[in-house]
């Protein structure tokens, strides 16, 4: 089959009170054409052709991958117009038309509604589900014999066509080349000043040809027209992706309370507590627990892997065994190495941290390479940038440094080497040797009594 698809993404979206463009709403992270447009590509078109017209600009960057044909709607005129500019970018065959704003829709649907179209040898073919409740769809109206006749708009229907008709429109449909001709016929509907396309139905239902409707989920072809309703869809998105790891052996303490992308994966036996966000490209591995108010983006977490309560953690690396936070902060490019131990309020950045190391409490390490074992107390800060220019500390295997220290880079600590609590390092420690930078400590004896003494005389000399 010559299977060309269109995805309908012009519109101006009025009731998402917005200044983004409808489409480009997210919907578990991703933009909800996005989602129309992955649902479409597993089918292998010849050719996908998105039509663009509100925010024609935005819209195409945010989506254009090379693959994508655009095609503009200047004036928006409705979806019968949308289609027919679409038309001198398509080739002769079979065209899938889809609504840009129905990111719910499964690949598999599709590929059952193409099947039926072809094996029923229809010219045109759409989906629709049963729910009388619904507002804002189209009415499915079918004559005596169930035949399918036309599509009357929501806002068009007369109560007594709303009380009969509960069968709805989903926005996608399959049309043989021949019978683009009929967009022709359209009329602009005189309430509206649109071109409906779904005035389509009833001049093809006029013609000796084979025309149907087939039902799928209402779930599949829910439309996204208000920020309800896209809080809606979003919530189903995650249920799905939270389903499927929990079939795969995540533990979801409450499932209703995490929220996966559906580019990110989780090994088996993982614990997930509420609260937590696992986003983009991330990998989280086997057996990890990861406590509430965590964020993880586009980062690769190994096995057996601890992050703790309120931490953030953003295109990074944490390796086999490692801890992480409460309170931590991985900024991009930072590598923790395995058994290392990330604690309390320790922010790290471009920053290597070796196996089995540790930064327990209160640290800043940007732009550092720490080998294995290093011990890292509270505090220690490294001064990587001089207000112009960043520079790297490096600290050797098997580095002791004690709290509240500043590592002014460049700078090298050697392999096992200590730098003493509270030292300005700005010179590099050879390996081995103790750094030690601090003002010799004096101990002033009967100073706190003295020190009264004056303090008594001064409030007597003020009474008098
Ligand atoms: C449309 C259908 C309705 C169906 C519902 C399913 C029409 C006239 N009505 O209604 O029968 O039940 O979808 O969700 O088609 N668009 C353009 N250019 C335009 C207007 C719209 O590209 O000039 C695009 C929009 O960006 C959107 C899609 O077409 O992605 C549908 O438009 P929308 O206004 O949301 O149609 P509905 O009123 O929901
Ligand atoms: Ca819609």
């Amino acid at each position: 089959m010559n299977l060309n698809v269109v995805i309908l993404a012009a519109g101006m979206g009025t009731r998402m009170k917005s200044s983004t463009p409808k489409v480009l709403h997210e919907a578990l992270g991703k933009p909800m054409l996005q989602h129309t447009i992955d649902a479409v590509k597993k089918l292998k078109p010849a050719k996908t052709v998105v039509v663009i017209g509100n925010g024609a600009e935005q819209v195409k960057e945010s989506v254009d991958d090379g693959s994508l044909t655009f095609a503009l709607q200047k004036k928006l005129l409705g979806t019968g117009d949308a289609l027919s500019i679409a038309r001198k970018e398509l080739k002769k065959g079979t065209i899938l038309v889809l609504n840009g704003d129905c990111p719910l829709i499964k690949t598999s649907t599709l590929k059952g509604l193409l099947a039926k179209h072809k094996r029923n040898k229809n010219v045109l073919s759409f989906l629709s589900f049963i729910d009388g409740s619904m507002s804002g769809y189209g009415r499915v109206l079918r004559g005596g014999s169930g035949r399918v006749t036309g599509i009357v708009e929501d806002k068009h229907a007369t109560a007594d066509e709303r009380k009969k008709f509960i069968e709805l429109n989903g926005g996608v449909y399959v049309i043989e080349t021949g019978i683009m001709e009929c967009l022709k016929k359209i009329k602009k509907n005189s309430s509206s000043g649109e071109y409906y396309l779904t005035d389509i139905i009833s001049i093809v239902a006029k013609l000796d040809k084979k025309l149907e409707a087939y039902t799928c989920p209402q779930e599949e072809i829910r439309g996204v027209n208000s920020r309800k309703e896209l809080h809606e869809i979003s919530d189903i998105l995650r249920e799905r992706v939270i389903s499927k790891w929990m079939d795969k052996g995540v533990t979801f303490i409450d499932p209703a309370m995490s929220s996966v992308h559906m580019s990110a994966s989780i090994g088996k036996d993982t614990i997930i507590y509420p609260n937590t966000y696992i986003e983009g490209k991330t990998v989280i591995g086997k057996n990890c627990v990861i406590y509430p108010g965590v964020r993880i983006c586009d980062s690769a977490v190994g096995d057996n892997v601890e992050i703790k309560d309120s931490t953030l953690v953003e295109e990074s690396r944490i390796g086999n065994g490692a801890v992480v936070g409460p309170f931590a902060h991985l900024r991009p490019a930072s590598i923790i190495g395995r058994k290392a131990k990330i604690g309390n309020f320790v922010e790290i950045k471009k920053t290597k941290i070796g196996d089995g190391s540790k930064a327990s409490h209160l640290s800043y390490l940007g732009d550092a390479d720490i080998g294995e074992d290093v011990n890292i107390g509270a505090g220690t800060i490294t001064c990587n940038y001089d207000g112009k220019n960043k520079f790297r500390t490096t600290i050797e295997s098997g580095v002791f440094i004690g709290s509240d220290s500043q590592l002014v880079a460049p700078v090298t600590v050697g392999k096992s080497a200590y730098v003493a609590a509270g030292a300005t390092v700005i010179k590099n420690v050879p390996s081995g040797a103790l750094a030690i930078s601090r003002v010799e400590q004096m101990n002033l004896k009967g100073w706190v009594k003295r020190k009264k003494e004056i303090e008594s005389k001064k409030t007597k000399n003020r009474k008098k």
